[in-house]
């Protein structure tokens, strides 16, 4: 029988190569068909390996889900952006590779990233999704999030809606 180790911790410099793979994947897996092509592609190459080296090595928390020794997802998280809202922390994103989805391992980061921000001293928890991502709304809303309030994102002039959970 194999034994496959899951572990969460947090992202180290090394990692960048890796994560820059799963944001790839990831984000063309969700929103290829939702985000316009060219504007997606410019997300996508903006964030290559040094982009995320760069961002673990400065303050931004990136958190990283590694099974096998593979990394099967990341998630980022700080400080709540919206001002409206009065949870103070945030998952400010969360992706799984494609074939590491539908087991349960975005739900263990999920409650690795808000335990992380409670342990900061945050309390309460913000995370945006865009409302046309229908599984990433049905996991927030499995997960117990409240949706609370709504914006809109425009890329390359296509308006699109987003939508706020929260966790108190
Ligand atoms: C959304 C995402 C983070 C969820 O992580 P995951 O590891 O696939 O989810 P889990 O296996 O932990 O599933 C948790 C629950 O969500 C539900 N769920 C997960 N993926 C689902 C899907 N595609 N459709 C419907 N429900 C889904 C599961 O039914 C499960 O509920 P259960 O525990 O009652 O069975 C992951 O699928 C992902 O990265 N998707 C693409 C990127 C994305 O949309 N990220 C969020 C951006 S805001």
């Amino acid at each position: 029988m194999n034994t496959l180790t899951i572990d969460i911790r947090k992202a180290e410099p090394r990692d960048a190569d890796a994560i820059a793979d799963v944001h790839q994947e990831a984000w063309r897996g969700a929103y290829s068909g939702i985000i316009p092509h060219r504007a997606l592609t410019t997300m996508i190459n903006r964030r290559g390996a040094d982009w995320w080296a760069n961002a673990i090595r400065r303050a931004a928390t990136v958190l990283v889900v590694e099974i096998g020794g593979r990394i099967a997802g990341y998630a980022t998280i700080g400080k709540n952006r919206a001002r409206e809202l009065k949870q103070q922390g945030e998952i400010y994103e969360l992706y799984m590779r494609p074939e590491y989805q539908g087991i349960g391992l975005g739900s263990r980061l999920f409650k690795a990233a808000r335990s992380r921000l409670a342990d900061h001293g945050l309390k309460g928890m913000v995370v945006w999704a865009l409302e046309d991502n229908q599984n990433a709304l049905s996991f927030y809303t499995g997960i117990g999030g409240r949706d609370v309030a709504e914006g809109i994102e425009i890329f390359e002039h296509k308006a699109l809606k987003k939508v706020a959970f929260v966790w108190d």
